[in-house]
């Protein structure tokens, strides 16, 4: 949500800044803005993508070895030129750039709009940069002293740059529950949303804690809190490869991601399985006793990972015969849960950042739970929160619509609930193995079903206008149909709804009619008989059917309009491959009615506002 970047050193600042919004731009696009310091401070921003602010720089003064970036998603004022950030101070002498929301900005604004300040937009940052600079000319302090008071003063969530003309050996920055990385260079220093922008000039890294001021000054870096307590550098060595930020010859990133599922999903039971019969994590590992007691599991995410969650719930009921519930993070976190000691609460996140599923995990945390971490961004607030954790190893996902994240925290979860159902007894020896092995057959699967890609393509265009679309889906097909229905929403902007198949007839049944295309889950190992009768049910009404069956299935294709057949696999492995043809019928229907599959309208990536 709103991504930032700036640097600071011998460089040109406008080519790492560009290049660096570009990489961020999946946090938000509404508008973005620059701020350069040479002799003056130029600032030049613009509503739109950040290659529109790109053309409209060119032929003008881009010069200076300091400077940072904003690309935004607004929260307070509408996407327009004057409300993108870089904002300036009273006097013009200071700039920020902010993700996150200050809450208590209104009465902030009316104290200085009493002691004079008149503003130039409608947003919460334009006056955390004007209260910086009243507290620095009223108090008489030093720059670094007035961003560290006025921070004292603000309520909310932020991750902030500054920089000002009358200190320009200055560059500060400040996090606050929202993200910031600070790469260490030769003498330079850049400051970012996430290590994407930075990864090809360092990969030293400090991930900024909650609380925690950096500031660059030529005496080069030093970190405080905002209480002015010295912190050590703790330098990290960024493991990301830069070829996974590009999106290597795929029209779009969401489209190189599904393609990178039988990798990813590889990657993120590699090493974890030994000798077909035993899971190794080390994060569940250390739990071990007390996994085998606790009263229940609680899984927390938003989104797609919500919906990985809901998998998770079928799986560790199965396999390890805990009772589960699933739980929205925005939800749970303003309730009064009853949560104890006893209980395990999985967080399950991409990102690692969004704000409500950190929430959550305090409130959980302060009532004494045990809290592991399912994460794919290595060094994120939410790994960094948590007791314990694992993560997916999916590598960077850049398409705003997740994918590989999706198969991968279900690859996770599997893990998970195989390794606690072993070590439970509840799973033999030799059902491990056959689970262990299986599981090492679906990248083998998933590629088979991409090769169905050309097909699913011309399904896509038979159905490209739809207005509505229903996905059903029983068991753990359910999860898989809300998550068909997110994808194809988010990317295409066509309404879906998944539902529980045997829940069509309280309501949905309603709608259907020759128009409505009704995807469902049909595959053998899935309950399948009572799905047929949902498909009868669909077709008595005219409804188009598009059913998921598994290879070689005769009854289902005797029924459906179209069907899409995949290899067979035991119903807890479904998620992993269903999920592919959902996700591809999306992409061609988003394509096909020219949207912007990798930033769709209104979303963003990573949450970090509630
Ligand atoms: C946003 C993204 C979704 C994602 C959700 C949760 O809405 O657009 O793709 O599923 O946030 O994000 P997380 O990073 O916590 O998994």
């Amino acid at each position: 949500m709103c991504g930032i970047v700036a640097y600071k050193g011998p460089r040109e600042a406008y080519p790492i800044l560009i290049k660096g919004l570009k990489r961020l731009e999946y946090r938000g696009y509404d508008s973005a803005g620059i701020a350069l310091l040479n002799e003056s401070l130029n600032i030049y921003k613009k509503a739109g993508k950040v290659a529109d602010l790109d053309e409209s720089c060119q032929g003008k003064d881009l010069s200076g070895h300091i400077g940072m970036g904003h690309t935004r998603w607004a929260t307070h004022g509408e996407p327009n030129d004057r409300n993108a950030h870089p904002h300036m101070s009273q006097s013009g002498d200071m700039a920020i750039i902010h993700n996150g929301i200050i809450e208590n900005y209104a009465s902030l604004k009316e104290a200085l709009i009493l002691r004079g300040h008149t503003f130039k937009s409608d947003t919460d940052t334009e006056v955390l940069i004007h209260l910086i600079e009243d507290i620095k000319d009223k108090a008489n302090v030093g720059f670094e002293e007035a961003v560290r008071i006025a921070l004292s003063e603000v309520i909310g969530a932020y991750a902030i740059v500054i920089l000002s003309k009358s200190n320009p050996d200055y560059l500060i920055a400040a996090r606050k529950g929202s993200p910031l990385v600070v790469g260490v260079g030769e003498d330079e220093y850049f400051f970012a949303s996430d290590a994407t922008p930075i990864v090809e000039y360092t990969r030293n890294v400090i991930y900024l804690n909650d609380g925690e001021i950096a500031i660059v000054s030529k005496d080069g870096l030093k970190i405080k809190t905002i209480e002015n307590i010295d912190k050590p550098l703790y330098i990290q060595e960024l493991e990301i490869n830069l070829e996974t930020l590009e999106k290597g010859g795929y029209e779009h990133f969401m489209l190189k991601e599904i393609f990178e599922q039988p990798k990813s999903i590889l990657d993120s039971f590699r090493g974890r399985i030994h000798d077909h019969k035993q899971v190794v994590m080390a994060g569940i590992d250390q739990y071990e006793n007390k996994l085998k007691n606790i009263n229940r599991i609680l899984i927390i995410g938003c989104g797609t990972s919500w919906h990985a969650g809901l998998v998770g719930e079928y799986l560790f009921e199965e396999f390890s015969r805990i009772p589960v519930e699933v739980e929205y993070a925005s939800e749970f976190r303003y309730r009064n849960p009853i949560v104890t000691e006893n209980d395990f609460v999985i967080a399950i996140s991409q990102s690692g950042e969004t704000a409500d599923t950190l929430a959550a995990i305090e409130l959980a945390k302060e009532k004494g739970a045990t809290i592991f971490g399912i994460c794919n961004v290595v060094g994120s607030s939410i790994p960094r929160t948590t007791h314990a954790g694992a993560y997916i190893h999916a590598g960077p996902e850049i398409g705003v619509a997740s994918t590989k994240a999706f198969t991968a925290q279900v690859t996770a979860l599997l893990l998970m609930s195989f390794s606690i159902g072993h070590k439970k007894g509840v799973i033999s020896d030799r059902r491990m193995r056959e689970l262990l092995t299986e599981l090492e057959t679906i990248p083998a699967k998933i590629e088979k079903i991409l090769k169905l890609d050309t097909y699913i393509k011309e399904l896509a265009e038979l159905f490209k206008d739809s207005k509505n679309f229903l996905y059903l889906g029983r068991g753990v097909g359910f999860p898989v149909a809300l998550e068909g229905a997110l994808k194809l929403k988010e990317i295409s902007y066509i309404h879906a709804e998944g539902y529980p198949a045997a829940e069509m007839k309280h309501g949905p049944i309603a709608l259907i009619d020759a128009e409505m295309p009704v995807v469902v889950i049909a595959t053998q190992r899935n309950h399948y008989d009572k799905v047929v009768s949902n498909i009868q049910e669909v077709k008595a009404r005219k409804g188009k059917i598009i059913a998921i069956v598994t290879e070689g299935d005769t009854v289902v294709k005797g029924l459906a309009d179209y069907i899409i057949e995949i290899p067979d696999t035991e119903e807890a492995f479904l998620p992993l491959i269903a999920t592919i043809p959902l996700q591809l019928l999306s992409y061609h229907i988003a394509v096909l009615r020219g949207c912007n599959v990798d930033q769709p309208r209104n979303l963003a990536k990573s949450v970090t506002v509630e």
